[in-house]
């Protein structure tokens, strides 16, 4: 691939906050940690448009030494200013630099995972596929991008995982305490649905079912919303295809097939 002069993409706001992707974090340390503890040399993860702090990306990096002590995690910034603010940060396995959709990385380096949250969401939903297919292009066999997007304070957040082949998954990530249901996190949807929770798309049946479910499972409340959003999980996985399980639900987490909300016209 000939070095391009340019970052692809654009410059957006930077608004970003201690703690607020720890739920992404928790599912890439979690249920995605296969992907880093496999790698044969030390994996990469990216930490795309980190913003105007690198607090998230230190946080990342922080979270998958747990799992595997030489993870290299690169925050990329298409801001200059932004990547200036995260080079007095860096240390043995976190570096900052200049680029976008491209992923610019060492020679013979790709990224296991790209973690670009808060960032496509300031595109055009018709932006979303090129910028997904630059990422895909980069990825290390078995990787994975994350495009996701949450509120400032990370209570409400949801995620599309997208590997090679396309995009594999939805996961929304709840906080239980003072959920109203659980189609609260229709404005947090990624870019890819957020304008497709209208009726008669899949997603906006998908989080109207789980609503149901959770208005049906408001006796469980007496034990703590959690078993009541257990409960809840338990009745939807009978007509939707989840792709996780109870110690997840428990989590205020739940990951479906994106075949099964995919946008109609995708
Ligand atoms: C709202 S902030 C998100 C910060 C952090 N990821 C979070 O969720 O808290 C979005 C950041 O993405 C950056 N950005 C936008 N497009 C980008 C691209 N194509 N490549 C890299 N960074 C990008 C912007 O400059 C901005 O700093």
């Amino acid at each position: 691939m000939p070095p391009r002069q340019r970052p692809v993409g654009t410059v957006t706001r930077g608004t970003t906050n201690p703690n607020r992707l720890r739920r992404c974090d928790r599912w890439i340390a979690g249920p995605q940690a296969w992907r880093l503890r496999r790698s044969p040399t030390p994996p990469v993860v990216v930490d795309l448009g980190y913003g105007a702090s690198p607090i998230t990306a230190v946080e990342l990096y922080d979270r998958l030494r747990q799992v595997r002590p030489d993870v290299r995690v690169v925050g990329i910034e298409i801001d200059p200013a932004r990547v200036a603010a995260g080079k007095p940060l860096e240390r043995d396995g976190l570096t900052f630099r200049l680029g976008g959709f491209e992923v610019p990385l060492d020679d013979g380096e790709r990224p296991t995972v790209v973690r670009a949250f808060n960032v496509l969401r300031q595109y055009a939903e018709d932006e979303v596929p090129a910028a997904w297919a630059l990422v895909q292009e980069r990825l290390a066999p078995g990787g994975l991008l994350v495009d996701g997007t949450c509120d400032e304070i990370g209570r409400r957040a949801s995620w599309v995982a997208v590997d090679e082949g396309g995009p594999v998954s939805l996961t929304i990530s709840l906080r239980m305490g003072g959920l109203e249901r659980p189609s609260d996190v229709a404005e947090r949807l990624p870019k890819s649905l957020i304008h497709r929770n209208v009726p008669g798309e899949p997603v906006h049946a998908f989080l109207a079912d789980l609503d149901r479910a959770w208005a049906r499972s408001a006796p469980q409340s007496s034990w703590g919303a959690r078993q009541r959003f257990l409960a809840a999980a338990t009745e939807v996985r009978e007509r939707w295809p989840l792709l996780d399980g109870p110690s997840r639900w428990r989590l205020g987490e739940l990951t479906v097939d994106w075949a099964a909300v995919a946008p109609l016209d995708r």
